[in-house]
């Protein structure tokens, strides 16, 4: 697959570069949770390359999915902040996507500068690809460059219909990675097992559904297990589900039930509490009042089985609410069993809520590849194109 990409011989000195990230990581307490191989820091490398050629460099990022409102708790600051950090040296942040605030700020920039727009998900244009939103943003660049594959699944304004504005490019880091996973998809490697796990379910199900065919195994934990859980019948109590998945997994499971593999026995508790009493249930018994945080050990073992007679492994998504790690032991075993796997099997893991879980484990380097993707890693894999992908294309 050939892109357009930045090259080393161009002139960026005093160039307006407008670039897009995925700096969609998790907050906490104000936060960026983001170690030595997050999306902020792997990003960082290159907003320093376009720094260090002195070309004024505008950041672009969405944070969570605030529906085109302007809520604090998903300002870009932290994103920002651990940006800053990284490059040591200051990063304004603009008070909003777009608008005459912002105009004024570009307009101040010096050779070298980084600063970043507000969340680009405050302007409901964003979701919705609007050719008005992608036009205000081009008019504060000279290019346009696309180093977030984790949302070129999304055909959104910064993603897409800019490219109609800009002479846009791939970054580095987004071109590695399509380079890496071009060649993995070439030599899927059978058996091809599938671990998904983590939220954004109503998403990951028409994913799901075009997977299942080429895949051996889809082993599931996590919220997007109790959906299947429910499409059994069964009590999740207090759990996360998404009701509008239900009839989703019913029908999956209908089709392919030799395939999925699900929790047999998962850890409950009442309140979500880091003290809080955990216990062990077989997922028939499930209480009104229990909540599912964790898999089972029998459950943790079954995966584990799975995962050593495998010879390709793609994993997305935390098997338990990981925000508690007194919850997370079941997705930390499961890790160091794929992690363990590298070598004997192709290990493909990514998503923004699963890389802090890799990172706590220092497992980073021990996978064949560790993607910035969560849904546009499985997206590419299970042979779609990508609207922001297809818009650097040769
Ligand atoms: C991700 O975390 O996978 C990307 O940032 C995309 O986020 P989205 O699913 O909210 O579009």
């Amino acid at each position: 697959m050939k892109l357009r990409r930045l090259g080393q011989s161009m002139n960026l000195k005093g160039k307006r570069v407008l670039i897009r990230i995925d700096g969609n990581v998790p907050i906490e307490k104000g936060r960026a949770v983001d170690g030595p191989h997050g999306r902020i820091a792997r990003s960082a490398v290159d907003v320093n390359w376009l720094s260090q050629r002195g070309a004024k460099v505008i950041v672009m990022t969405h944070v969570g999915r605030p529906q085109g409102r302007r809520i604090w708790a998903y300002s870009v600051k932290p994103v920002a902040k651990r940006l800053s950090g990284l490059l040591g040296m200051p990063v304004a942040v603009a008070r909003s996507v777009v608008g005459k605030d912002v105009e004024k700020l570009v307009e101040n920039m010096g050779n070298g500068d980084v600063i970043f727009l507000e969340n680009l998900r405050f302007d409901q244009r964003e979701e919705e690809n609007a050719p008005s939103l992608a036009e205000a943003l081009a008019k504060l660049g000279d290019l346009y460059v696309n180093d977030a594959f984790a949302v070129s699944h999304r055909a959104h304004a910064s993603v897409d219909a800019i490219t109609s504005f800009l002479p846009s490019y791939a970054g580095p880091l987004l071109a590695t990675e399509i380079s890496v996973l071009a060649k993995l998809e070439e030599r899927v490697k059978r058996p091809f097992v599938l671990v998904l796990g983590g939220l954004k379910m109503s998403t990951k199900f028409p994913i799901i559904e075009r997977f299942l065919p080429q895949l051996d195994r889809l082993v599931v934990g996590g919220a997007l297990a109790n959906v299947f859980l429910v499409s059994q019948g069964k009590r999740v109590g207090k759990s996360v589900y998404e009701e509008e998945s239900v009839d989703s997994a019913k029908r999956l499971l209908k089709k392919y039930a030799k395939k999925i593999l699900l929790p047999s026995d998962v850890v409950c508790v009442h309140s979500l509490r880091r003290d809080a009493k955990q216990e062990v249930k077989n997922v028939d018994e499930i209480g009104v009042n229990d909540r599912i945080v964790d898999l089972g050990p029998q459950t943790r073992k079954l995966f584990t089985r799975t995962l050593e007679g495998s010879k390709m492994i793609l994993w997305n998504g935390p098997l338990g609410y990981c925000e508690i790690a007194e919850f997370c032991a079941g997705t930390q075993e499961i890790a160091r069993a794929i992690a363990a796997q590298t070598g004997k099997a192709t290990t493909i893991v990514g998503g923004g809520d699963t890389l802090p879980v890799i990172e706590s484990l220092h497992l980073a380097d021990t996978f064949t590849l560790l993607s910035t993707g969560g849904g546009a890693l499985l997206q590419f894999l299970s042979g779609e194109s990508l609207p922001g992908i297809e818009a650097l294309k040769l």
